[in-house]
């Protein structure tokens, strides 16, 4: 019919110019960014209103064929999820051959269950090549409580035979400092992802700053749907860039409401249904640790045990 094929944002039939140009500084480079993004969010960021916001996001899907795939179509965007070793043979195995791409793995349990080493171990396994366990790309990592150590980054390099400063170069770390600029880097992280060849995000820890915000049950409702909100801006990233996010939630030992499953982690059911995979860790002796993965969609419940070492995250 002559119609010039959608190929960039400016294609898109109702993009002008000055539109075009507020989506780009704000991290909306591609069609896919646009496509999976909620009309509110588009029409807030480039001044649009709802329904223009939404045509366009229509439009974006159109070009890209996005909608209704048949069973078949999604076996063939299944094949391209990728995979991250944990070092651990048997944590890998319990995974299903390693941290999943276009998936939310949530790790939960006690302070010192060795979240924020699996953490450290991934980002900078995700830098190795495809045939030795990594994604060949890099990793962004959301530090909320400060807990991030580029001397650990460095040990664990070394141990794997990765130059150690090349390693801390294909991390991109940035403290939270409340929710909402956690939420805030997760919404405008399109743009370094796309640039930096981003195949990990994590975010160590998910809920610290949720759950010193929002305190009291009267606050539980506000929390939950900015939980959720977060926790679904993390999962378009997933499925956009086809990378895996990685997310931790601290157990408390000491609930902070005063009813439930004390050993239940904060943002409760937002997050079992959110998290495609959710391991809970607990320590064992010394160094040793056990996984146990809860709620898998395709993998059976099972326990592994991993250790804790100088060099990393190993087998026991
Ligand atoms: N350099 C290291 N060598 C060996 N073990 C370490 C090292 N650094 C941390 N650990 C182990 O990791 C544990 C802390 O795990 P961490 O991931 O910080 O827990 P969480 O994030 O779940 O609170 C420590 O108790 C220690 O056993
Ligand atoms: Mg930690």
């Amino acid at each position: 019919m002559g119609e010039k094929k959608v190929t960039r944002i400016e294609d898109l039939p109702g993009v002008g110019p000055a539109t075009a140009e507020k989506l780009y500084a704000a991290g909306y480079n591609t069609l896919e960014s646009i496509a999976v993004a909620s009309p509110m969010e588009l029409a807030e960021v480039a001044g649009l209103g709802e329904t223009q916001a939404l045509k366009i996001i229509n439009a974006a899907r159109e070009a890209l064929e996005m909608g209704w795939m048949t069973a078949e179509e999604l076996l063939e965007r299944r094949k391209e999820v990728g995979h991250i070793t944990t070092m651990s043979k048997n944590l890998d195995n319990l995974l299903g051959g390693g941290v999943e791409t276009q998936s939310i793995t949530e790790f939960y349990g006690k302070f010192g269950s060795g979240k924020t080493q699996i953490c450290h171990q991934l980002a900078v396994n995700v830098q190795l090549p495809l045939e030795k366990g990594g994604l060949d790309g890099a990793a962004l990592y959301i530090d909320t409580e400060n807990t991030f150590r580029p001397e650990r980054i460095m040990a664990m390099a070394q141990a794997i035979g990765l130059d150690p400063h090349e390693a801390l170069k294909n991390i991109y770390v940035a403290r939270a400092y409340n929710s909402d600029h956690q939420m805030l880097l997760a919404e405008k992280a399109r743009e370094i992802i796309e640039e930096k060849n981003i195949r990990l995000v994590v975010v160590d820890s998910l809920t610290a700053h949720f759950r010193a915000e929002y305190v009291g049950r009267g606050k539980l409702a506000e929390r939950q749907q900015k939980l959720n909100r977060h926790i679904h801006t993390l999962q378009k990233l997933a499925d956009a860039y086809n990378l895996a996010v990685v997310v931790t939630n601290q157990v408390m030992a000491k609930p902070d409401i005063l009813f439930g499953d004390p050993t239940e982690p904060v943002g409760g059911h937002v997050l079992a249904h959110a998290a495609t995979y959710r391991v809970y860790l607990r320590k064992g002796k010394g160094e040793k640790r056990i996984a146990r993965l809860v709620d898998s969609p395709h993998l059976p419940e099972g326990e592994a045990v991993f250790a804790i070492k100088p060099e990393g995250i190993r087998d026991a």
